[in-house]
Order: structure tokens, then C-alpha cells, then sequence
């Protein structure tokens, strides 16, 4: 099947430095993929580059077999890419339901928005809950849900999940996970940067680990979780 996403030799930095030093990834139909490292690596520029926040310098972002790199963001999350980025970056004052509206604010299709609502709150029943709330009073974890949420609000075709998993207590983090599951069942495919990277290799189909800006090793998840020096350097082993 061909790719959905294909990043190819893709190079971008800040300023004079250069942090990706030609990226190459993809993600299939149906593909959990996940994307470990170590800090600093260059994982949430990767998923910047994907959806239009880091421009590169060389290299190119395929979607759906067209060119997205030079696309303005909002462009490409009606293409059916959609961000959960690291820190959650939810806004604050606004209510739950608002941060929910504005994941859709690409949208004309009101039923479909309101059918996507419904979605979201029944995968993240706590934020029905919390529907009238300020965003900046949830907790930790229920920000993090409200971020995943927001994001499926744009109804991505491949959601871009960066660290879901950071700073939260291990039951909301299994949560977290139970519904990426249920999304990529569900036909959604899913590129997720993770420091808990047992946890993602075991929820993921394929891998890619990255090392100061490149990519070292790409396999099967099942392969890496086996690998000596993924199980060294990365699983704490
Ligand atoms: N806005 C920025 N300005 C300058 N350097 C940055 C910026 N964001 C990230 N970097 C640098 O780029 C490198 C990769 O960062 P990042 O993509 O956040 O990695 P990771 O997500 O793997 O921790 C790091 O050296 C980081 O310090
Ligand atoms: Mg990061």
C-alpha cells in the first residue's frame, strides 16, 4: 500500500542551527508509528516539520503522494494531519468545550462537528464532565486528554501525538494509550513521539528511533523492543 505520509530527506533548524539533518519517515494507512529518543533528538521538530510549524531548508513532506512542506498549517490540518503537541498547549481560558470548537475550526460541516463532539466525549468521558471549565483549571492528565481531543476535532486522517504520556501518573497514561488503540482501530493512523518508549514500541506497529537529528534505525516495533541497543539505551534494560 503506499504511504500516507512520506517525509523525505527533510532538513530544518532555528536560526544558524540545524536540528533535523535529513529526515526520513513514513507512516502507511492503519500504521501506529512510533518515534523514540532521546531528549533533545529532534522528535518535536520532526512532528513541527509534518504540520507546517517548522519550514525545512531541503527535503519534502509527501501527503497522500502531494507536496504539503511549503503549505500554511491550517491547510494542512484540513488535509486531515492533526497536532497534539508537546505541553498539551491547550488554551487556558477558554472553556473545555471551546478548546474542543476551535480543534474544528477548519470545518463547515456543523452535524459533523457535532457528531465528532459526541466522539470525543465519549472516548474522554471527563470532559463532558468539564465541558463548561476553564481549560487551565483541568488537571494534568485531563489537559492531556482535552489536547488529543482538540486535535481529533479537525477529524485527522493521521493524528500527530507528541509525548502523551509526560508527567502524568501511570493510570491515566494507560488511558491515553487505551484510545490511541481505539482510534487506530478505528482506521486513524498515528505517529506518536514517546519517552516511554516501551510503552509506544508496544503499542506501535512500526518504529523509528532518532539520534541528534537523524534517524538510526527503523523496524518493525516487535523487532526494536528485542534490540539490544534500543533495550540499552532507550528501555532501561
Ligand atoms: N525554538 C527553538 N529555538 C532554538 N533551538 C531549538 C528550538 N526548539 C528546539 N530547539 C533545539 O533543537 C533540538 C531538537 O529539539 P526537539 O525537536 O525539541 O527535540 P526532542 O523533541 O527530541 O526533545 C534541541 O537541541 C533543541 O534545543
Ligand atoms: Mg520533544
Amino acid at each position: 500500500m503506499p504511504a500516507l505520509l512520506e517525509m523525505q530527506e527533510f532538513y530544518a533548524g532555528y536560526g544558524p542551527i540545524e536540528v533535523l539533518k535529513g529526515i526520513s519517515i513514513e507512516v502507511r494507512p492503519g500504521e501506529i508509528v512510533a518515534l523514540i529518543g532521546a531528549n533533545g533528538a529532534g522528535k518535536t521538530s520532526t512532528l513541527m516539520g509534518i504540520s507546517g510549524c517548522l519550514r525545512p531548508r531541503r527535503g519534502r513532506v509527501l501527503w497522500e503522494s502531494q507536496e504539503i512542506q511549503q503549505l500554511p498549517a491550517h491547510e494542512i490540518v484540513r488535509r486531515g494531519i492533526c497536532h497534539s503537541p508537546e505541553g498539551r498547549k491547550i488554551f487556558p481560558r477558554l472553556t473545555v468545550l471551546e478548546n474542543l470548537q476551535m480543534g474544528a475550526f477548519s470545518r463547515r460541516d456543523r452535524a459533523g462537528i457535532e457528531r465528532d463532539l459526541v466522539h470525543a466525549f465519549e472516548l474522554f468521558p471527563i470532559l463532558a464532565e468539564r465541558r463548561t471549565q476553564a481549560g487551565g483549571t483541568l488537571s494534568g492528565g485531563e489537559q492531556q486528554m482535552l489536547s488529543v481531543a482538540r486535535a481529533l476535532m479537525g477529524r485527522p486522517k493521521l493524528l500527530l501525538l507528541d509525548e502523551p504520556s509526560l508527567g502524568l501518573a501511570p493510570m491515566i497514561v494507560v488511558k491515553i494509550f487505551d484510545v490511541v488503540r481505539k482510534l487506530n482501530q478505528e482506521g486513524m493512523a498515528i505517529l506518536l513521539v514517546e519517552q516511554a518508549a516501551r510503552m509506544a514500541l508496544k503499542l506501535a506497529h512500526r518504529g523509528y528511533v532518532m539520534e541528534i537529528g537523524q534517524i538510526t534505525m527503523v523496524d518493525k516495533a516487535a523487532a526494536l523492543l528485542t534490540d539490544k541497543r534500543v533495550q540499552d539505551a532507550y528501555l532501561g534494560e
